[in-house]
């Protein structure tokens, strides 16, 4: 894994601090070598959904608050944010929120089939400045292909970013990948106040810098 600082661009944990689990989140998904069969796993058959990357889970967890019929899993491979989201799912009772402390990008073709995901969420991924470092990016082209294959037909990608590159060249490997964007090719979808905002987009919404948003479509 690249190392942590690199990883959040300067991103503070905002969050009270709890004393972490001894075992990482999510062990007993991250080992499968199969899809588990997700309604067994959350108790109940629902609209199953994921996030890449989550930091601090400020938008997993108020997202899960707010859609109690969605079943959600997040991943984050940084031990101290993946530990700390999956304590404050349980104190809260979230039981449509698991947390899976990993690399994304390593387990999720090994633990979801295809067509099984009702939406992706995608937001502020590192934009990892040095060229050499590029490969770490979420959206490399075989990847995302991949996580065209994972969403349901009608399913959603929900892509954020603060920087105005990565947001461009975001979009266009989600078209490329096969992705519809329904506002035409490139574009950027408005800000939605009906949209909880990750614990990264709250500041840029106190201080106004810019956020580049897009939701595109399976098909
Ligand atoms: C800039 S932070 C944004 C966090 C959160 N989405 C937000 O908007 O506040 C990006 C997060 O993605 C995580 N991340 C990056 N690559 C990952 C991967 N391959 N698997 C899991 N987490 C990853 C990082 O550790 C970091 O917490």
């Amino acid at each position: 894994m690249a190392s942590a600082s690199a990883a959040c661009y300067g991103a503070r944990p905002i969050m009270t601090r709890v004393p972490l689990r001894p075992e990482p989140a999510g062990a007993e998904l991250s080992v499968l070598k199969s899809p588990p069969d997700w309604a067994q796993v959350f108790g109940r058959r629902a609209p199953l959904e994921l996030e890449i990357g989550c930091g601090a889970g400020g938008f997993a967890l108020e997202y899960c608050r707010r859609n109690p019929g969605v079943d959600y899993v997040a991943f984050e491979w940084r031990k101290k944010y993946a530990r700390e989201v999956a304590h404050r799912a349980q104190k809260h009772h979230l039981t449509n929120l698991k947390v899976i402390e990993g690399d994304a990008r390593e387990a999720v073709p090994r633990i979801f089939a295809p067509g099984s995901l009702a939406q992706l969420h995608l937001q502020f991924p590192d934009p990892w400045w040095k060229r050499a470092h590029q490969k770490s990016a979420i959206l490399q082209p075989e990847f995302t292909r991949l996580l065209r294959t994972l969403l349901q037909d009608d399913g959603r990608f929900d892509f954020r970013t603060d920087v105005e590159d990565v947001g461009r060249r975001g979009i266009a490997a989600l078209e490329a990948a096969g992705f519809h964007n329904p506002l035409g090719p490139l574009a950027f979808h408005p800000y939605d106040p009906e949209d909880p905002p990750s614990t990264r987009e709250r500041r840029y919404l106190v201080s106004g810098a810019p956020v580049y948003r897009a939701r595109l479509l399976k098909k």
